[in-house]
């Protein structure tokens, strides 16, 4: 396995500029790629994977740069939104592919083929074609003809995407799994902040042809450096306040923020408690399955709170017009 790093990486087309000056994954680490449309994602990936040339800055792979080496002499393995596999191929053939390719014996290509479809759980279907599965199935196939190769770093562009929510939820746990047993570097590509949230070791926020931080997925929720970021991975309160010896107020809720002068404050929905009391005014609520978001104005302002229903000290038929809130946990946005 190896460690990837893109570095001083530059690369533009008709108008689109991605900047990346270091990124690094971690041998064995699960590194997901996320962000919204258009971003960079895909462009990234298919550098990574030699489908394309940076204009400037290297790709290296264990310290050894590849940019010279075109895809299958970077022993990398690949899967794509929309399997792409061969239509006139069964599923064995489809994972025997690479492998055929380069002339290795029989015997180990039907030794290989059987190890990687028992890994994605496909024993027995070796001779369906791709239109006789489901979709999970034929994605299993193409992480499986992805892993087949025994690749030093697999690489997976939004994978699930095509598939129901409930397919998504198990396959992503799957590749979870294979990846941790099989210890293998992988970068993955979703614009779903749940699947990224889920699956990775460390995310990477994309905005408009950059990273924006790089984080364990806590760190990225709870302690984001942007707002962008703070936006993308949740709902969030942001409230900018002048801050007066070390401390910002809005009324009685106060922050120690440790410096003065204009600042803005982040915190999640799960970080306000509600006690009883009368800071806030109860503007609105809405159930969700166990919990309950208050939305509460406090002076001029709305901040969203969110609890599990056991956790409130009234039922939600007393609802009362105020209530004090403390908010446990929060950080300061940069610019
Ligand atoms: N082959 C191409 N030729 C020209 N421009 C392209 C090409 N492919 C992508 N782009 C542009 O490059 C930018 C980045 O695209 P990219 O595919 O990397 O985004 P992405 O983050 O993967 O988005 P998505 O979530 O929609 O897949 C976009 O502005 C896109 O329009
Ligand atoms: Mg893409």
């Amino acid at each position: 396995m190896v460690t990837v790093t893109l570095r001083n990486i530059v690369k533009a087309r008709n108008g689109f500029r991605l900047k990346i000056d270091e990124l690094i994954v971690e041998n064995g680490e699960f590194l997901t790629l996320l962000g919204p449309s258009g971003c960079g994602k895909t462009t990234t990936l298919r550098m990574i994977a030699g489908f394309e040339r940076p204009d400037r800055g290297e790709i290296l792979f264990d310290g050894r740069p590849v940019n010279d080496l075109p895809p299958y002499e970077r022993n990398i393995g690949i899967v794509f939104q929309d399997y792409a596999l061969f239509p006139h191929m069964t599923v064995f053939k489809n994972v025997a592919f690479g492998l055929e390719m380069k002339g290795l014996p029989k015997s180990e290509i039907e030794r290989k083929v059987r190890w990687a479809l028992e890994i994605v759980g496909l024993t027995g279907l070796e001779n369906r074609y791709p239109e006789q599965l489901s979709g999970g199935q034929q994605q299993r196939v193409a992480l499986a003809r992805a892993l087949v190769v025994e690749p030093e770093v697999l690489l997976l562009d939004e994978p699930l995407s095509n598939l129901d929510a409930k397919i998504r939820e198990r396959l992503r746990g799957e590749i979870r799994r294979i990846q941790r047993e099989l210890g293998i570097t992988t970068i993955y590509v979703t614009h779903d902040q749940e699947e990224a949230m889920a699956i990775s070791d460390r995310i990477a926020v994309m905005n408009v042809g950059r990273v924006e931080q790089v984080g364990k997925p806590l760190e990225l929720y709870y302690r984001p450096e942007t707002e962008f970021v703070a936006r993308f991975l949740g709902l969030s309160n942001i409230l900018e306040l002048e801050a007066e010896n070390g401390r910002a107020c809005l009324n009685e809720l106060c922050f120690d923020v440790g410096r003065s002068g204009r600042v803005r404050i982040f915190f999640r929905p799960e970080s306000v408690y509600i006690m009883k009391g009368d800071t806030a005014e109860v503007l609105d609520y809405e159930l969700l399955p166990g919990r309950i978001r208050l939305k509460l104005g406090i002076g001029d302002r709305v901040i969203l709170a969110e609890r599990f229903l056991d956790e409130l000290p009234f039922s939600v038929e007393e609802m009362p017009e105020r209530v004090d809130v403390r908010v446990r946990s929060f950080s300061v946005l940069g610019q």
